[in-house]
């Protein structure tokens, strides 16, 4: 018998431009897998990177772009007893990450595995959190958790754990920056964020209520406002974005004995400052951010639903072939803030 059709998109070109619909087959599931009907991806800079074959992890060639899908269960495998037919879900980034740090690079959903881009996808149900029934997230929200929710959370609690009342500085209004912002608030932190853009900073201002705001265009020196700003001392956290470009200011700005979990690399630089000498100088923690487990992903889960915080999605798009390109247009330009979806009808 000939199953049903689905739309599939992949990427089928040199970058990102080349991301194509084509039809498949649904998946089947086995006994212990269930399929999503999804309903909303969000994109990350990530899915930019594994398109363009610039991502420093494998990539699958002509892979289904995109780690971050959340939908409706449509069908639910013999052996599966936890999840139901109608139930909300969300995938995690690497379905095979329960606990601890990522040991490898080969099941994340979106580059050496098939992601989310496409109306149905299988996946194990040990690999999915079932969103609450009375959640408040909508589905554009709850895709937004699975890589920069985990990641931002992930920093405040993955290593030594954020105490309420400390400092946190952000870096650009990107997705991170603005999921860590709201997470952080939430929990009682004194903020900053930094951005090329004043209009940005007031938006972020008036609509996430960060403390203080930086302009670290107007401010090159950057790291000696956010000293004056902490009488001095300098940040508890700093959520490191920029890689090799902001490595050296950002040590500059935290406080002896913080933290300085390392996430993105936006910023380059064919220079790499002398780190060690400067954390030592700090005695502060510098660690790499690989997203995060299926621990952190509920406990994340658990505390945006508790605390009914809504995820930064700033901008959806359709699921066609236009709406894909302009939705990946848009978060290659850096004119958003937050969050970017495409809705999947
Ligand atoms: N390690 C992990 O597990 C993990 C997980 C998620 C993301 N990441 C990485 O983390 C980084 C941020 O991800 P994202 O999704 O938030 O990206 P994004 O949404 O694309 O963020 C882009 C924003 O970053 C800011 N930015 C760019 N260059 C900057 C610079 N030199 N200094 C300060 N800010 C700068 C800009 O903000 P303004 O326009 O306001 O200046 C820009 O709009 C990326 O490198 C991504 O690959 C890593």
């Amino acid at each position: 018998m000939l199953l049903p059709k689905q739309t599939v998109y992949r990427s089928l070109g040199i970058d990102y431009k080349g991301i194509k619909a084509g039809e498949e087959p649904i998946p089947d599931i086995d006994k212990h897998e269930i399929l999503i009907k999804i309903k909303a991806v969000s994109l990350n800079y990530r899915d930019i990177a594994a398109a363009d074959g610039t991502y420093g992890f494998p990539i699958k060639k002509g892979h289904v772009p995109c780690s971050d899908g959340a939908g409706e269960v449509v069908k639910v495998g013999s052996q599966v007893h936890n999840i139901q037919v109608g139930d909300r879900v969300v995938a995690a980034f690497d379905p095979t990450h329960f606990y601890g740090v990522q040991r490898d690079w080969l099941h994340g959903h979106g580059a050496p595995v098939d992601g989310m881009l496409q109306q149905y996808k299988a996946v194990a149900a040990v690999g999915v959190i079932r969103l609450p029934k009375d959640t408040h997230l909508s589905y554009a929200e709850a895709a937004s958790l699975v890589c920069t929710g985990v990641t931002a959370w992930n920093c405040l609690y993955g290593g030594i754990p954020y105490v309420a009342g400390q400092s946190i500085l952000l870096l650009g209004t990107g997705g991170v920056s603005i999921t860590t912002l709201i997470l952080a608030k939430a929990a009682g932190a004194k903020t900053i964020i930094t951005s090329s853009s004043n209009e940005k900073l007031k938006y972020v201002k008036e609509k996430y209520g960060v403390d203080y705001t930086i302009n670290y265009m107007e401010h090159p020196d950057w790291e000696k406002e956010v000293l004056q700003l902490t009488n001095g001392e300098g940040v508890d956290f700093v959520i490191e974005n920029g890689g090799a470009g902001t490595i050296a200011k950002s040590i500059a700005s935290v406080k002896r004995g913080g933290q300085v979990p390392i996430v993105g690399f936006l910023a380059k630089s064919d220079e790499m400052p002398n780190v060690s000498i400067m954390v030592l100088s700090k005695s502060c923690s510098v660690r790499g951010i690989a997203v995060g487990s299926m621990q952190l992903f509920e406990d994340l889960v658990q505390f945006v639903h508790t605390k009914k915080l809504h995820l930064p999605v700033e901008k959806e798009f359709g699921f066609t072939n236009d709406g894909v390109i302009a939705a990946f247009d848009y978060l290659k330009s850096g004119a958003h803030i937050g969050k970017i979806v495409i809705r999947v009808d």
